[in-house]
């Protein structure tokens, strides 16, 4: 049972979405493979590249050769999880450019998801995702926030199929309150999914 966990904030020092996903794997007690997308960012992708990484085109190229790596590493942490947690700051309503690349990365067709005749399925074997939303003054869950609603498609369109959001928005308020609120959050889930193991018991 291991967590991947992906960090995504600009900010090293006093990001609330990284506290919040510090807290979290403490929480879940399983080992923890760190993905920081920003403290080691991933290479750009040339237009070509992006398009073949995404059809896992056979071409020689050297360096679709070198992201295809790439790709293969990031999706292997995948399958070497059965938790993702996702460390999230809002920016522009949306997703820092640092998870959407990653995103570009794993989401690979006949790779990490696959065509049926149903629709796509996913194929990483991950069981379970804790999306952390950080925001200033937009509300996680609203209509604005583009972000959280957004990587729930994805981890869904990956095969996850439990996933969790834990709302760290309102940077507003003191670091102090939006910490206390997300814990209380995480505590509350973490309880819940006990007893959800004691009833099956
Ligand atoms: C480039 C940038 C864009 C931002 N856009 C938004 C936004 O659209 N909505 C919002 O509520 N907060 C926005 N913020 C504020 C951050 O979401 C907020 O500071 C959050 O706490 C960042 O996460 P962190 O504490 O983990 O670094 C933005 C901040 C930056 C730097």
């Amino acid at each position: 049972m291991t967590i991947l966990k992906i960090e995504s904030s600009a900010r090293l020092e006093q990001s609330n979405s990284r506290r919040v996903t510090d807290y979290l794997v403490q929480q879940l007690g399983q080992p923890v493979i760190t993905r920081d997308l920003v403290k080691n960012p991933l290479p750009a992708m040339s237009p070509e590249d992006l398009v073949g990484v995404h059809g896992s085109h056979k071409d020689s190229r050297p360096s679709l050769q070198q992201h295809l790596a790439v790709s293969e590493q990031l999706i292997d942490e995948l399958r070497q999880a059965d938790t993702l947690v996702l460390g999230v700051a809002m920016y522009n309503f949306g997703v820092p450019a640092y998870l959407k690349q990653w995103i570009d990365y794993v989401c690979r067709a006949g790779v990490s998801f696959r065509y049926t005749e149903n629709g796509p399925e996913g194929l990483t074997g991950v069981k379970r995702a804790y999306i952390v939303t950080a925001s200033g003054g937009t509300p996680i869950g609203s209509d604005m926030d583009f972000a959280s609603r957004y990587l729930e498609h994805i981890c869904r369109f990956l095969g996850i199929e439990e996933v969790f959001h834990i709302d760290a928005g309102g940077s507003k308020r003191t670091p102090e309150l939006v910490y206390e609120h997300a814990k209380a959050q995480i505590d509350a889930l973490l309880e819940r999914s006990d007893e959800a193991t004691v009833l099956e018991v």
